[in-house]
């Protein structure tokens, strides 16, 4: 199969859900995996009209592991409002239905609960078995948009996010306790409406990146995705101080560019390093392509008042993952999935040494294209532990669930379930560890 049809294969959704149990398993799954895979991703549901990829309805895959087995294999659509009655996230008055949203973006497990996320909405959670229980608005405390990747601190437990309203000004940043308990939402005053879809959390610092694809009311209004390029919009990154909510943001100019995701960011002295996928412009003629993109550090100097910007890697790539117990603290490794405009290349793995600038690949060979690698550790150092994901095999339009020895990610799988069905080309998974929730 040619690598642009194994392309439009791989991102057509799939029309039935399914359950499949006792898994066959090539090589030796690690024994002490014991927990579930989760991937969420937009899958419309047949009978929707076309529209935007980041708009169809939340789809979730899960893998379950057990003593080195493979236990089971389901996927269901997230039962959300917009899935059951095709009700709008955006109101004809322009603001947002919180109740609303595709839940298709992310799925965590927090506070014994596992969510389901899109940053338009409240979080929709979900069962272990990815039943759907409903809208979730931390018991009401809630009053803000909950974005796709809230992170947690490894020092205090707590998970920390933001949303964004669609009137100018309007960012919440967000702070939950360990057990799940929302303390605080904060007030970060920006200048217009953007598409903020991650942010970078340090020891004393969370850093907002105030970018140029700004929302369009006619757009949203029409069902379109409602985001576009501004020339004039500018760009800037905003360094909040965790601890202090009356001191004043510190807004820093950066040259114009997207990045919908963040690796990471650690203090060095006075600079924060802050690494990211960035593209040098986004949607500048319509939203339905994306152009290439370079891995790139902004070194935020706090007393000067300035952000130098390096590229680390020209490669274009996307979905960057690091070992999480190193959330807000120096990282050296990153994960990345290679992509191309045309599919071809778009099936390999990368392990980036961001310290030196080196990196290794792992190539799952022709017409086979993975998506996010999440990093499981398994021992203390920074690579010791493995990496999961689906891969989609377009000759037999399939995929697998494959696990990588994340140390060395050119040997061999360390395990490969083949499963039932195709997984179709989505956003962001987890590994949700068995006495993660309660459900
Ligand atoms: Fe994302």
């Amino acid at each position: 199969m040619g690598s642009a049809v194994a392309a439009a294969a791989y991102a057509t959704p799939v029309s039935a859900e399914i359950e499949a149990f006792d898994l066959p398993v090539e090589g030796a799954l690690p024994p002490e995996l014991c927990g579930d895979y989760i991937r969420n991703g937009p899958n419309p549901q047949p009978g929707s009209k076309p529209g935007h990829l980041f708009m169809g309805d939340g789809m979730l895959h899960g893998v379950r592991l057990a003593n080195g087995r493979a236990t089971a294999y389901r996927n269901r659509w997230v039962r959300t409002r917009q899935f059951v009655d095709h009700a709008p996230y955006i109101r004809m008055n322009g603001t947002l239905d919180l109740s609303v949203g595709s839940a298709n973006t992310n799925i965590i497990a927090h506070g014994n609960r596992l969510l389901a996320l899109v940053e338009s909405s409240f979080p929709t959670e979900v069962t272990r078995d990815l039943a759907t229980t409903g809208v979730y608005d931390f018991d009401g405390r809630l009053k803000a948009p909950f974005s796709a990747h809230p992170k947690t601190d490894p020092r205090t437990g707590e998970l920390h996010g933001f949303g964004m309203q669609l009137r100018p000004g309007a960012l919440s940043y967000h702070r939950i306790d360990a057990g799940g308990t929302l303390l605080e939402s904060r007030n970060i005053p920006v200048r217009g409406v953007t598409m903020m879809h991650d942010f970078a959390l340090t020891e004393r610092y969370a850093i907002f990146m105030d970018l140029p694809v700004v929302f369009d009311t006619m757009l949203g209004l029409r069902g379109k995705f409602p985001y576009k390029w501004s020339d004039r919009y500018g760009a800037r990154l905003g360094i909040v101080d965790r601890a202090n909510p009356a001191a004043a943001v510190r807004w820093l100019d950066i040259e114009p560019c997207y990045v919908f995701h963040v690796f990471n960011a650690f203090e060095d002295g006075e600079q924060i390093v802050m690494d990211v996928v960035r593209y040098k412009e986004l949607w500048r003629n319509g939203n339905d392509s994306f152009s290439p993109t370079t891995l790139h550090r902004f070194t935020i100097d706090l007393a000067a008042g300035r952000v130098s910007e390096a590229t680390l890697d020209e490669r274009s790539s996307e979905f960057p993952r690091i070992d999480e117990r190193l959330t807000g603290s120096r990282h050296r490794y990153g994960y990345t999935v290679a992509v191309s405009a045309t599919g071809e290349g778009a099936r390999e793995l990368r392990k980036h040494d961001l310290a030196d600038g080196t990196s290794t690949e792992h190539s799952f060979g022709a017409g086979c294209v993975p998506g996010e690698a999440v990093f499981v550790p398994a021992g203390t150092g920074e690579d010791a532990g493995w990496l999961m994901c689906y891969v989609y095999d377009a000759a037999l339009d399939r995929s697998s669930f494959v696990v990588l020895d994340a140390s060395d990610i050119t040997k061999p799988p360390v395990a490969v379930v083949p499963l039932p069905a195709r997984v179709p080309l989505g956003f962001h998974g987890n590994w949700i560890a068995a006495d993660a929730t309660r459900s």
